[in-house]
């Protein structure tokens, strides 16, 4: 009784002092082997008794040691025990994220949440996904070779220009009704300035179900401008053309450095030019293997750099390529 109880007050702090109780109780002299020792000179009747007794009081010492030793073992330390917290941090910064992703990001999470999934398809391409099943006319300008890189002649592989060659695949391979949105880079064959470049990046969007209406294209894109560009956000829908959209639009939206009354960014109009869009032509639905008696759907396409622009004030597209760190530093907040 009263070993257990002595015990029972210890309260070891490292290996070592576990060790010496371990030698003080259970060693070749520890109280325990003494009392083990005593056994002998116990009356036989008694002996059933007091062994039982006695070892309980044994696995219960060894078990609590064993648990001790465990605790201050160096394996199951738990780690950053040694830390020394006076050291100087590590000399490297973090990168940050390039400004054609974070709005690339941004636009993703916003069209997830109508439901939007990003689909994505191959940079080299042929014509028909490029333009045929897209109602390119024969003769489109688009289909010059200022335009297409091209890889090769008839048959054509070239470098998409737009992200539409994905929304093709999309009709292709799924189930209806679609909803995709088509992020990715794009290839024209242009002189590099300050406005344009001969790579840049997309986002199309395409839906396609029964019933879909232009109202559902415009609630959708004014959704859409106000998440990127802030609630007060106005949009405008201005006739357009595009060979795969019949009625096509473009959309603008409202200047937030000056709210609408006009300054040198918007051109003093009061509106910026965000995208392309309108309903997707029967006849794309068709070629694509779509019954447009039954489904109807609505498609939009944005270029990021221009958003990026609109949104971060970069004005010269050729900052995005060059990836110099004076500039990718400047979006650490972001
Ligand atoms: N594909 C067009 C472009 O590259 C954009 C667009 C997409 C327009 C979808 C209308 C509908 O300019």
């Amino acid at each position: 009784k009263q070993i257990r109880e002595t015990f029972s007050t210890l309260d070891p702090k490292d290996l070592q002092s576990v060790e010496k109780i371990r030698v003080e109780y259970l060693g070749r002299n520890g109280y325990l082997t003494k009392l083990f020792d005593d056994f002998k000179n116990i009356p036989n009747e008694k002996k059933k008794e007091v062994g039982k007794i006695l070892n309980q009081l044994k696995s219960e010492i060894t078990d609590k040691i064993e648990t001790w030793k465990n605790v201050f073992s160096e394996s199951t330390k738990p780690k950053g025990t040694n830390l020394d917290l006076s050291l100087e941090e590590y000399p490297f910064e973090f990168g940050t994220r390039h400004p054609i992703s974070l709005v690339k990001n941004e636009l993703v999470e916003i069209f997830k949440y109508l439901g939007f999934t990003v689909y994505e398809g191959p940079e080299i391409e042929d014509d028909w996904h490029v333009f045929s099943a897209l109602n390119f006319p024969e003769e489109h300008p688009a289909r010059d070779m200022q335009d297409t890189f091209f890889i090769e002649k008839k048959p054509d592989i070239l470098l998409r220009t737009h992200t539409s060659s994905v929304q093709v695949r999309s009709m292709e391979k799924e189930k209806l009704p679609i909803r995709v949105i088509c992020p990715g880079r794009v290839f024209r064959n242009e002189a590099i300035s300050a406005r344009a470049h001969c790579i840049f990046h997309q986002i199309e969007g395409l839906y396609i179900d029964k019933d879909v209406s232009f109202a559902d294209l415009k609630q959708t894109l004014l959704y859409f401008a106000k998440e990127m560009f802030g609630s007060e956000t106005k949009i405008r829908l201005r006739p357009s053309y595009f060979p795969f959209t019949e009625p096509s639009a473009e959309m603008d939206v409202s200047c937030k450095l000056c709210g609408g009354k006009g300054c040198s960014v918007c051109k003093y109009t009061g509106w910026l030019e965000v995208l392309g869009c309108g309903m997707v032509d029967p006849n794309v639905l068709e070629l694509n293997g779509i019954d447009s008696k039954i489904y109807s759907g609505f498609a939009f396409g944005m270029g990021l750099e221009r958003i990026a622009m609109l949104k971060y004030q970069v004005r010269d597209l050729r900052l995005y390529f060059e990836n110099d760190v004076r500039f990718l530093k400047q979006f650490k907040n972001y």
